[in-house]
């Protein structure tokens, strides 16, 4: 063999050095799910929010640095810290050095998937942890209050194309948000006192009003899918489609010829088809796949730490 090969990502990366890796993640991903329902829908953002700063290498996990990417505004809410941690300290044990924390963080989001119904993938996995964690870097990160073109041009910048952007926005099927995140949609929208996003059903605005009264807790959190916000499936792209977005973003897809057009590709219509629902289900699965390749580092890059929160 000559020259040289670029490392990539593979299903079963660890089938020999680790074999029980991916068991391990999941029964840790169970268990803590079973005392904290949450745990699903914040392991799915921390895999997000991982991949879109320095690419899919466990720096958002990093908190002994000065400055560190977890503490920027735009990952505000974060959490699933202490499972991956978990599962690491686990796996030190099964098979010492071996295991990234950065591909804890993209079997523990397909876990979280497979726990809240969704789809079944197979991971590609092989990353190795990165060297810098910095919160000046965040700014990558797309912020709910954005327009169609910024969102989009965020996640072009990443690899990621219109379509891939509606699929990865649809894992706002579960879990939460703060009121905090939707406060301008509703009581200043495009900075105007007093206007709240046109493109909120008008029932529902009032509803979203009283769950988060103006000048109220901005703490209080409130389901990004108000049907099904604990099941994974295509309601959340119905929701957007009829003017139930809960946060702005997903309100924008709805607003734009090309997104608009993609939504309709997996909910259009009148009525819930099967088809079509294992459909979106096996493309969503393919955009994870593809937002877990975004700048990883694999071959002799980077590193395998051995506490998740710190560099070796
Ligand atoms: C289009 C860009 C996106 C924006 C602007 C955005 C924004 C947000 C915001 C503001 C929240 C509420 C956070 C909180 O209050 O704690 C949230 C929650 C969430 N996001 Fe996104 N998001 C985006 C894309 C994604 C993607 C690509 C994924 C995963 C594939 C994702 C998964 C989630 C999940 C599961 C939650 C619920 C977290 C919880 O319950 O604590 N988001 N997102």
């Amino acid at each position: 063999m000559f020259g040289f090969t670029k490392a990539q990502l593979r299903v079963g990366f660890y089938s020999k050095s680790c074999p029980r890796a991916e068991s391990i993640v999941s029964s840790v991903i169970r268990e803590a799910t079973q005392t904290e329902p949450r745990i699903p829908a914040l392991m799915l953002r921390l895999h997000f929010h991982d991949c879109f700063v320095e690419g899919c290498d466990g720096s958002i996990l990093i908190d002994n640095v000065a400055d560190p990417e977890r503490e920027a505004f735009g990952h505000q809410g974060l959490g699933g810290f202490v499972e991956v941690e978990k599962a690491k300290q686990q796996l030190e044990v099964a098979c010492p050095g071996v295991v990234s924390c950065a591909d804890i963080v993209a079997l523990a989001a397909r876990d979280a998937v497979v726990l809240s119904k969704g789809p079944f993938y197979a991971v590609q996995t092989g990353r190795r942890d990165g060297l810098v964690s910095s919160k000046a870097l965040a700014s990558e990160m797309p912020d709910a209050d954005e327009s169609i073109q910024v969102l989009k041009s965020k996640f072009r910048a990443k690899g990621l194309t219109d379509k891939d952007l509606v699929l990865l926005s649809a894992a706002h099927t579960i879990g939460t948000t703060a009121c905090f995140f939707i406060t301008s949609r509703l009581y200043s929208f495009g900075g105007r006192a007093d206007q709240s996003d046109p493109a909120i059903n008008r029932n529902f605005l009032f509803q979203l009003k009283s769950q988060c009264p103006n000048n109220g807790d901005v703490n209080h959190r409130i389901p990004l899918d108000r049907t099904t916000g604990q099941i994974f499936d295509d309601q959340i792209l119905r929701n957007i489609r009829d003017g139930f977005a809960v946060i702005g973003s997903d309100a924008r897809l709805n607003d734009d010829i090309a997104t608009k057009a993609i939504l309709n590709m997996y909910v259009g219509g009148r009525g819930i088809s099967k088809a079509k629902a294992s459909f979106f289900a096996k493309e969503f699965a393919a955009a994870m796949v593809k937002m877990g390749q975004i700048g990883v580092k694999t071959g002799f890059n980077g590193e395998i730490r051995r506490k998740c929160n710190s560099f070796n």
